[in-house]
């Protein structure tokens, strides 16, 4: 807790009291969590909420931290050297997402300012959606639904109607095996995949127990008929997927990003789309969002789109807000938040009690 700068005396009936005049940290809440978190956030703290369904514009992040000691972020919040240079009062910054690249991160660490995540509640949850949206796009279902609803269904059946892809038995390429990449191989053990993995860090716990076999970026593209990528959003990582490398898959294959939308070049995408390089794409995540309704990605049938949905659930999403509480929670108390993302933050302003 706060200690105000002056004691102050309280007269109760029987004498005077002296009261440790505390006050509780401020935590600006950048939009309406799930209440599982909120609550926890609200009877611990001097709590504000944006209440609107979109994001707060820049001016108003930058207005409101000038006078809280936290921050409870989504994605959409960019929390750059801009917004510490007018927050001293900012401690921690709790994001409500296990991505954190919308956060300057080094920035803040060198301010003191500790950043968190909620990892590993969403696992399952992301990686079901990645092949919600693999399944999607093999075996056409929202195209089929459309065919449906817009009265085009007028053959009862047809041999050839809205065929797609096999999945049960095909090989599937994982871009990345963090936790998210790694649950999306499992599920692939299930569908009798092969499975090829590429990442820097060797998994051998994936080659042992679904005997993932790890390969470089270019053979896995050459060799996967689905392309399901789960990197995080670096430097490294932007573009990843370009116009040479996605000359390099089959043209019978499908690429899958439920990771981060700049890791694919949406152009190059679109072109390998209409030229016929490969078969199809499902995204849940775009170069820019919302992606604008003009996204020429749009326009195609072997596209599965999906407005970055992927870790939604009512479950984990719940179980993320309590995660964002349980890290604000932890840090005023002066323990080390279960979900520290810059823990060298430590050297820079050790933890201490606040409240
Ligand atoms: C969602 O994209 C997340 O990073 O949690």
């Amino acid at each position: 807790m706060r200690k105000c700068n002056k004691l102050m005396l309280i007269k109760n009936s029987a004498s005077f009291q002296l009261v440790n005049c505390m006050s509780k940290p401020k935590v600006y809440v950048a939009r309406e969590i799930p209440e599982r978190g909120l609550k926890i956030i609200k009877e611990r703290f001097d709590a504000e909420v944006w209440p609107e369904y979109a994001p707060p514009p820049k001016e108003v992040i930058m207005e409101k931290v000038r006078d809280v000691d936290a921050i409870a972020s989504l994605l959409s919040e960019k929390i750059d050297a801009e917004v510490f240079d007018v927050s001293p009062r900012l401690r921690i910054v709790a994001q409500m997402a296990v991505g954190f690249d919308n956060i300057d991160v080094k920035e803040a660490t060198k301010r003191g300012v500790y950043v968190t995540n909620t990892p590993g509640v969403l696992t399952e949850t992301t990686a079901d959606f990645a092949w919600t949206l693999l399944m999607g796009v093999a075996r056409r279902v929202v195209e089929a639904d459309r065919y449906v609803r817009n009265g085009l269904w007028k053959v009862g059946w047809h041999p050839s109607m809205l065929s797609g892809r096999d999945v049960y038995g095909a090989t599937i390429g994982v871009v990345g095996t963090g936790r998210i990449g790694s649950a999306v191989a499992k599920r692939a053990k299930g569908f009798n995949m092969k499975i090829l993995y590429y990442d820097v860090i060797p998994r051998p716990e994936l080659e042992k127990k679904l005997g993932a076999k790890r390969v470089d970026l270019d053979t896995l593209l050459r060799e996967s008929d689905f392309v399901s990528v789960h990197v995080p959003l670096l430097k490294e990582t932007y573009h990843l997927i370009n116009k040479d490398r996605l000359n390099l898959m089959k043209k019978t294959a499908y690429l899958i990003n439920n990771s981060r939308g700049p890791v694919v070049d949406e152009k190059a995408l679109y072109e390998a789309l209409t030229e016929g390089w490969i078969a199809g794409a499902a995204l849940d995540v775009f170069e820019q969002e919302p992606t604008p309704v003009d996204n020429p990605l749009l326009t195609l049938d072997n596209v599965v789109v999906a407005p970055h949905i992927s870790s939604a659930s009512h479950e984990t999403r719940s179980k993320m807000a309590e995660m964002v509480a349980e890290n604000l929670v932890a840090f005023f108390e002066g323990r080390t938040p279960p979900n520290l993302v810059n823990p060298e933050v430590t050297q820079v302003r050790p933890l201490t009690r606040l409240f």
